[in-house]
């Protein structure tokens, strides 16, 4: 069953899956199937095509400062970052990221202060190899959260995401739609395969406050 929508206060207040927190801590990554209300992944699928069509989603650039640089060879989504208030289904995906932090910060003490997120379209073909989400001078990025947009996916149309667990198998995921992926962003190495159908996606990161300078 779905949850309902719109979403209450207490969403995800008890709804997140046990095992969620104890993989992540385990295996370095866990994944939840029907995470996002049915109707709040099909907004919030429909205001990514409209960003789209409206030519709001920027090439996503890789690096940071003098490094950055767009390289669709390496990274072909294109992008835009989420504020609050940009629309109701918005607000209510960073209301149930907000109760997530929460939870995770519960269960794995792991210091979660705020959340980062943009919606990402890859066209067919478009893909990301292999790589860190965490960026050489800031390691404020402690978990990695996407959750997919794509109504009806077939594992043959590809587009998986590809993890590659220290010790463990390539695990291969399916972008289907309300499914939630969580990593832990400094060691999990992954990479988007380039897929036959457009691809929607949410992709965010909870982040820990910067270390004070002495
Ligand atoms: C990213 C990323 C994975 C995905 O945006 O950094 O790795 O499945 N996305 O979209
Ligand atoms: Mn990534």
């Amino acid at each position: 069953m779905f949850p309902e929508f719109p979403i209450s206060p207490e969403y995800l207040s008890e709804p997140l899956q046990p095992h969620l927190a104890d993989d992540l801590a385990e295996h370095g990554w866990s994944q939840q199937n029907i995470f996002l209300p049915e109707q709040l992944t099909l907004e919030l699928a429909a205001e990514c095509r409209l960003l789209a069509a409206s030519g709001a989603l920027n090439a996503a650039s890789v690096g940071r400062g003098t490094a950055q640089a767009i390289r669709t060879d390496i990274r072909g989504d294109r992008i835009l970052w989420l504020k609050a208030g940009q629309s109701p289904a918005c607000d209510s995906y960073l209301h149930i990221m907000e109760n997530l932090r929460i939870a995770l910060n519960r269960t794995l003490y792991l210091g979660l202060a705020d959340y980062e997120s943009h919606f990402a379209l890859y066209t067919p073909g478009a893909s990301y190899q292999t790589h860190l989400d965490r960026f050489r001078d800031d390691d404020c990025r402690t978990v990695s959260v996407i959750i997919y947009l794509n109504h009806d996916w077939l594992p043959e149309q590809g587009g998986a995401l590809r993890l590659h667990p220290q010790g463990g198998s390539v695990q291969d995921i399916s972008p289907l739609g309300s499914r939630l992926v969580l990593f832990l962003s400094a060691d999990m190495l992954h990479e988007v395969l380039p897929a036959t159908r457009d691809r929607l996606s949410l992709a965010g990161w909870f982040r820990r406050r910067p270390a004070l300078d002495n």
